[in-house]
């Protein structure tokens, strides 16, 4: 069995990944991380060397590769990727997806002073946040098989609630 974490940029998939992984003994794969080793450069500059398309293209070929290869994994996917909807077979293929659900406000706390998001580097980062994540969230709802409003939790709370739910999940098909 695999988990997949899927939510908007500063959703704490990546934290919230690694901390689950470790809790489960699985191992753990971000496909930003994965594309960064790849690509020999940071998302940052893949964004500004190459653009956004050429990104996206990257994702869907990352995800064909861990479709096949994954077991006993956590992984966290970049916050537009479930926004191809030619990378939607994957997740059905790899496993369970989970949601990390946030407000906008709580992005906007989160990210401040990040510097390595392209997309909310420009000077209309509050106005971005708010117009991708009211795109997005009914496409991360659509794919989810468990949602989790992560606002007021810590990381841990968040992997404690995954777990839980998990065996609610397992019981009620036992
Ligand atoms: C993006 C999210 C980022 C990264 C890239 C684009 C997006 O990942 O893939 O900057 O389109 O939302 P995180 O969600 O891990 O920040």
């Amino acid at each position: 069995m695999n988990l997949i974490l899927i939510g908007f940029m500063g959703s704490g998939k990546t934290t919230v990944g690694q901390l689950l992984a470790q809790t489960l003994g699985y191992t753990f794969a971000d496909t930003d991380q994965l594309i960064e080793a790849g690509e020999e450069m940071t998302i940052s500059e893949i964004f500004a060397q190459n653009g956004e398309g050429y990104f996206r293209q990257l994702e869907t070929l990352i995800m064909e590769e861990i479709s096949h290869t994954m077991q006993n994994a956590v992984l966290s996917v970049g916050g537009g990727l479930p926004m191809t909807e030619n990378n939607h077979k994957y997740f059905k293929k790899i496993g369970k997806v989970i949601y990390l659900k946030v407000s906008e406000q709580t992005v906007i706390n989160r990210l401040r002073g990040d510097s390595g998001r392209p997309l909310l580097s420009g000077d209309d980062a509050t106005e971005m946040i708010y117009r991708l994540l009211s795109q997005r969230h009914p496409t991360y709802q659509m794919l989810a098989d468990m949602v989790i409003d992560t606002n007021d939790l810590q990381p841990e709370e968040v992997v404690n609630e995954i777990i839980r739910m998990i065996d609610e999940t397992e019981e009620g098909s036992e």
